[in-house]
């Protein structure tokens, strides 16, 4: 499974890419606002810093709306994905994008059959929202679970984002669920590195290895 940053803070993007091991990074609108930046300003400073996918979404709710601004987006880089709501007017403006090349992710995906039409009109990623799910009482992860079986029953290509993820359980349940890729937040990323058993092995051996040096200073 594939590690995404879900982030829009550029000094997070660089300090995760530091480490090797992030895929790609994902953003909304939120994200961006907590920057103070504009989003074209974002999203030009993200593609210089990640290799893989940026997901970049459009305010718009009309398909023509929609259309122009994934133009708008994804002509920043190729790297840009268009995230686009799954509405009626959303999975139009997916079809289009997707005859023309362009990458997309549907987001705020809460149910299989939402899910299902994301990927009949030809999106690139599906963005199932595991939190929000789990906020209002329902099983988030079983979202995930029951599209990667169904998509991987029927052959479908589009690949799914675990998004909305909360803490780093979400994430081993992710890739337990067989989801492509996990949408990480920044707080989570680092939890999931620390154990307190690696920190105290750390420790441990290098107070041991200090009697060798010791030893070896005193020859
Ligand atoms: O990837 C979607 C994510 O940004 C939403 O997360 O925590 O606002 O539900 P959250």
């Amino acid at each position: 499974m594939k590690l995404f940053l879900d982030t829009a803070n550029v000094e997070h993007i660089r300090e995760i890419q530091s480490w090797g091991i992030l895929s790609g990074v994902t953003t909304n609108p939120t994200l961006v606002s907590r920057e103070g930046r504009c989003m074209r300003d974002c999203l030009e400073e993200i593609v210089s810093i990640v290799d893989g996918p940026v997901s970049a979404e459009v305010l718009s709710l009309d398909t023509e709306g929609m259309i122009r601004e994934a133009r708008e987006l994804a002509s920043i880089d190729p790297k840009i994905n268009v995230k686009i709501p799954v509405t009626p007017e959303g999975l139009a403006a997916v079809k289009a994008l997707s005859s023309e090349g362009i990458s997309t992710n549907m987001t705020l995906v809460f149910s299989l059959n939402q899910a299902l039409m994301a990927a009949a009109a030809g999106a690139t990623f599906v963005s199932p929202f595991v939190g929000r799910l789990d906020d209002v009482g329902s099983d988030g992860m079983a979202l995930v679970r029951d599209i990667v079986s169904v998509y991987r029953n029927h052959g479908v290509g589009t690949q799914v984002i675990a998004a909305s993820i909360r803490h780093p359980m979400h994430v081993v349940q992710a890739a337990m669920a067989g989801a492509d890729i996990a949408t990480i937040p920044y707080e989570v990323m680092v939890q999931m590195v620390r154990h307190p058993l690696t920190e105290a092995g750390i420790e441990r051996f290098l107070r041991d290895y200090e009697k060798v040096r010791a030893m070896e200073a005193g020859k």
